[in-house]
């Protein structure tokens, strides 16, 4: 099949109930996103157009998109978690897990500004080393980030949404001490939610290895 996106509801138009890019670009790790505003209130809230962009210094991406609920009312409404990163320039990235997947989802809910999404989640908060947000206690790995960079992306006219990718750099990192073995960090231990499209998720059970190629090839180029 073949359809063109346009204002949106391209896939709708096609015959498809969802959108089939969120299907198709996946699995997305899920970043599992803690700020403070100016006043020191604490929001938390995942997103999944999430990744680690550069290793050195290590550096990840998040998108902010649409409009904090408010769709048919009029101005655009950016999310709690974008206006506390420009006010603040910090913000922390938890690991979303398999046994977190019920408080992430409940930290998703369009609470509004101020609202602490710890609180109603449940979830205790752990103290930051480099920055000011909390962390999420439960979590067993923690990204601590500075603000680097926002970019403005185009959005759809029509309607009153806002996209804005955000990049941060890692200038802290927590793993908890269990997920160490032999120097290594053994994420499948954890297993770590994957965003995948519609309202599927998937997780991370088993890894393997595969070595990267030297130049020459062995024995089968010069
Ligand atoms: C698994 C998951 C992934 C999400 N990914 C994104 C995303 O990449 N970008 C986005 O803008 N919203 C995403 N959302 C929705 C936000 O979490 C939601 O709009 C939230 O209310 C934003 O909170 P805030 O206003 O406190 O920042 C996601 C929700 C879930 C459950």
């Amino acid at each position: 099949m073949y359809y063109e996106p346009g204002e949106g509801a391209g896939h709708k138009a096609a015959g498809l109930p969802h959108s089939p890019f969120t299907a198709i670009v996946g699995p997305r790790p899920i970043g599992w996103i803690s700020t403070q505003d100016r006043e020191g209130r604490v929001n938390l809230a995942p997103f999944s157009y999430f990744n680690g962009v550069c290793s050195a210094p290590p550096m990840v991406i998040f998108a902010s998109n649409g409009n904090h609920g408010r769709e048919g009312q009029p101005g655009p409404a950016i999310k709690d978690t974008l206006a506390n990163v420009r006010e603040t320039g910090e913000f922390v990235v938890n690991l979303a897990t398999w046994e977190l997947r019920e408080q992430m989802n409940l930290s998703s809910a369009p609470a509004p500004r101020g609202v602490d999404e710890f609180e109603f989640a449940g979830l205790a908060k752990a103290a930051s080393n480099a920055v000011k947000p909390p962390r999420v206690a439960a979590s067993p790995v923690h990204l601590e980030c500075k603000l680097v960079q926002v970019v403005e992306l185009p959005a759809h006219e029509a309607s009153n949404t806002l996209n804005n990718l955000v990049i941060g750099r890692v200038v802290g990192i927590h793993v908890r001490d269990d997920l160490i073995d032999n120097g290594r960090v053994s994420i499948a231990k954890v297993r770590p939610l994957l965003r995948l499209g519609a309202f599927d998720y998937g997780f991370i059970e088993s890894v393997f290895e595969i070595k990267r190629p030297k130049w020459p090839l062995d024995g089968k180029a010069s």
